[in-house]
């Protein structure tokens, strides 16, 4: 057999506990489907003297893991550190430059530098690989990269933070609070060191651009992405969206516009609300789940773990394995030249249906000024309930019609500083077919 693919894992956190785990356990396997052993040479992270549960006396230790890819008895650098920059940047950039190929599961700087990165990559002749930066142990970059390469891609979507997942079908199940399944998540291993990234959307965002990029053959553009979390959702609006036959997830979705002479790129991260019989709806826990719409393929529907350690170090080896064979194709599916500067679109135009919910004062009119000012701004009520006194404001959720998002934003600057709100509206797409 050919001469084994040297490995340095940088980072010995639940990923690359998972990754000697599983190079140790499939060796054999692996290196039947390599054509060569897989064999990590050393290891390196913050702390050495940490317990982690998996022998390291194998493996050479790296104090300053910044040169990794330096090392002369490296060919590979798994970069598991985190972080869009500091340490994990400083080693991307240090290895590809030595002309050793980088794997990464390190998001926030895929969809920071990864331009960067994958310009550095061609240059060098080098591979940088990414599966395990999105959807965890859910094969879609290869997908998107080979299996559907030859369609154009008119949408691609779906729910891309487990912790998110987890939270919100927890709270679905039995009612919880938000606060307290946050804890069980962070228990179980796979919120982000920051919940916030979690929380906020700001994960789920990181991992559309790089999904948007790829699936679109699109310069990457993380800061264009309209991002919400799903900190403001109450108990109060899952079992509102239940009764009217949705479940609410955390979905991340980006289409272009202009068709084959695409013009703009929309990225969004916002939950939403999914009809009961849509497949997105029964994905729970901290399960993933990615659609791609091709022009030739049709919907194709990826769903799997998107966190954890076995899942995550199957991605990272699956792309160490190409490696070994090979492979180093551009990063974005297309070289960097040849990827698209696409702006951001506008959203006012985009025609959806729109659950609204309201925290007003229980007060005569309170709900006459609600419904003057959307029918002022054009937008039609499907249904609309009140919910009984909380404390001293009640809820008024409402789904609208079908309208353009910029009837809502009209309705609800109408509204703005009016005494009846004792907070923001909260504005949820409603997912369509
Ligand atoms: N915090 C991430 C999630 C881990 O919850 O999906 C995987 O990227």
């Amino acid at each position: 057999m050919a001469e084994p693919l040297r490995i340095a894992l940088a980072g010995l956190g639940t990923v690359g506990v998972g990754v000697i785990r599983l190079v140790e356990a499939n060796a054999q396997l692996i290196a039947r489907r390599a054509g060569r052993p897989i064999q990590i040479t050393v290891v390196s992270a913050r702390d050495r003297n940490k317990a982690r549960g998996v022998d390291l006396s194998a493996y050479a230790w790296e104090d300053d893991m910044v040169i990794l890819g330096e090392r002369a008895d490296v060919d590979v650098v798994v970069e598991m550190v985190g972080g869009s920059d500091g340490p994990a940047l400083a080693l991307a950039r240090t290895t590809i430059e030595a002309g050793k190929a980088l794997v990464t599961a390190n998001k926030a700087m895929i969809a920071h530098h990864g331009l960067e990165l994958a310009g550095k990559a061609e240059d060098q002749k080098v591979a940088l690989k990414f599966e395990a930066a999105v959807a965890g142990g859910i094969p879609v970059i290869k997908a998107l990269r080979e299996g559907a390469a030859a369609n154009e891609i008119e949408r691609v979507y779906g729910i891309l933070n487990g912790t998110c997942n987890f939270i919100l079908s927890t709270m679905e199940d039995t009612g919880r609070d938000f606060a307290d399944v946050l804890a069980e998540a962070q228990a179980k291993g796979f919120a982000e060191a920051d919940p916030a990234f979690d929380v906020e959307g700001t994960d789920a965002a990181h991992k559309l651009s790089i999904l948007a990029a790829i699936a679109f053959g699109a310069k990457i553009d993380f800061s264009s992405v309209d991002t919400a979390g799903i900190t403001r959702l109450r108990a109060a609006d899952i079992a509102q969206a239940s009764a009217l036959g949705y479940v609410i997830r955390l979905i991340g979705m980006a289409e272009t516009e202009g068709g084959n002479g695409k013009t703009a790129l929309f990225q969004r991260v916002q939950p939403h609300l999914v009809p009961v019989d849509h497949p997105l709806a029964h994905v729970d826990g901290a399960t993933n789940a990615v659609v791609a719409e091709g022009n030739f393929s049709g919907r194709l529907l990826f769903q799997g773990a998107g966190a954890g350690d076995g899942p995550t170090a199957s991605a990272v080896v699956a792309d160490l394995i190409d490696i070994a064979r090979g492979e180093v194709g551009p990063a974005f599916s297309m070289p960097v030249g040849e990827l698209e500067a696409l702006g951001p679109a506008a959203t006012g135009h985009r025609q959806s249906r729109a659950y609204v919910r309201f925290m007003v004062a229980d007060r005569p009119g309170v709900l006459a000024e609600i419904t003057a000012a959307l029918r002022d701004a054009g937008v039609s009520i499907e249904s609309l309930i009140q919910k009984g006194r909380s404390g001293d404001a009640v809820m008024v959720a409402m789904v609208t019609h079908e309208g353009p998002e910029s009837a809502i934003s009209k309705a609800l600057e109408l509204l703005e500083g009016s005494e009846s709100l004792t907070e923001p509206p909260l504005v949820l797409q409603i997912l369509g077919e």
